[in-house]
């Protein structure tokens, strides 16, 4: 294999056609592992205004470490997959309190970092420090297999998707040889379209010289995503505040706000859910009124279905059973709170729409009570 061919062809076609990204203009290693964390199962476009925003008001690892979760969580609000947040804060703890605020630069010691897995430090090594590390996220898995036209699914053949990854490796500009590489998989060699005119290998491509790039990587057959459909109040009390309860700090969107609720029980209406889940949770009595909006949402492993219901408070002091904290909140103050995305749009739904339905002017027929 001539492997330096395949380098100088990668390298060549960057020099003309890299994406000119925020951190690609900085060798700030802070500033690349924010990036990174970032950039985890989060597309480009998505990122780059976080990432601007974050490093205005942590310019310093220092400064990240010694942030307040509440404002951490604040600034990842909306990215999606915020245990990264978490990590990212520990992270930087870990640095200065361990290794005297420098990044390790030893890919081993890295890896054992909150939120680091191999590719990641290897992402961040060899465009923060020009190490030889190499990387494999989804993007280069795809473009690997169908360069060697591997045909074991990419999930099954890690090892030697690692040993091909570090093997073309350019051992001189090994930083620029990886973010080129992401490149390809990025604008190139796209899962279902590839581009192999504008591709730099297209004549050294195993599977395009064997018409099978369509059918590379081969996929496991699917399994699938799990539904579940959550009933969730949006609960208004005699001065117009509405409350919200903080998730626990370990699970599925730790430490986030949201509206209390929960998971509809086969059979059950969605106000029974709600009544029942509020009383389960928070121990407090209440009245469920309209519905607000249905919102669907899907997670890596996950798609939900948020059916919210105006309620009116009756009666009982809210009790921390399933949730860290409460909160009666009025709703300009809700922007204060970091909240899951989905609840995002029930807090547009509010704004849009402020006044709650009054439940003694409804009468009964279009109240849903028990
Ligand atoms: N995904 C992970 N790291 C990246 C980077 N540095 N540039 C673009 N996409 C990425």
């Amino acid at each position: 294999m001539d492997w330096q061919w395949f380098r100088t062809q990668l390298l060549t076609w960057y020099a003309v056609h890299g994406r000119d990204l925020p951190w690609r203009r900085t060798r700030d290693p802070y500033a690349i592992l924010v990036s990174e964390l970032m950039l985890q199962q989060t597309q480009v476009a998505t990122v780059i205004p976080y990432y601007q925003k974050w490093l205005q008001q942590l310019p310093t690892l220092t400064a990240c470490a010694e942030a307040q979760p509440q404002d951490i969580f604040k600034l990842w609000e909306g990215l999606g997959y915020y245990r990264r947040a978490t990590y990212l804060h520990q992270t930087c703890q870990k640095i200065v309190q361990e290794y005297g605020g420098q990044i390790p630069q030893e890919l081993k010691i890295l890896m054992t970092l909150p939120g680091i897995g191999r590719t990641t430090a290897g992402g961040i090594l060899s465009h923060a420090f020009n190490l030889p590390t190499p990387i494999l996220d989804g993007n280069v898995q795809r473009v690997l297999s169908r360069l060697f036209a591997l045909t074991t699914p990419p999930h099954r053949n890690q090892k030697q998707l690692w040993h091909y990854s570090q093997r073309l490796l350019d051992p001189v500009v090994p930083g620029r040889f990886n973010q080129a590489l992401m490149d390809v998989g990025a604008g190139v060699c796209l899962p279902k379209d590839p581009q192999c005119g504008q591709c730099p290998w297209q004549n050294g491509c195993m599977s395009a010289q064997s018409q099978q790039q369509h059918d590379l990587p081969v996929r496991e057959p699917g399994k699938e995503i799990p539904h579940r459909t959550i009933g969730v109040g949006v609960i208004w009390n005699a001065q117009g505040q509405v409350l919200i309860d903080q998730r626990p700090s370990t699970g599925l969107l730790a430490n986030l706000w949201e509206f209390p609720g929960g998971k509809v029980e086969p059979g059950e209406s969605i106000p029974d859910c709600i009544r029942r889940e509020i009383d389960e949770e928070l121990g407090i009595d209440i009245q469920v009124g309209e519905h607000l909006i249905t919102v669907n949402h899907r997670y890596t492993h996950l798609r939900v279905t948020l059916v919210v219901h105006h309620c009116f408070y009756r009666r009982g002091t809210p009790q921390l059973r399933g949730c860290q904290a409460y909160a009666w909140v009025a709703l300009p103050d809700l922007c204060r709170y970091p909240f899951p995305q989905a609840n995002q749009k029930i807090i547009q739904a509010l704004q849009a729409r402020p006044i709650p339905p009054d439940p003694l002017e409804r009468g009964g027929g279009r109240v849903q009570s028990k």
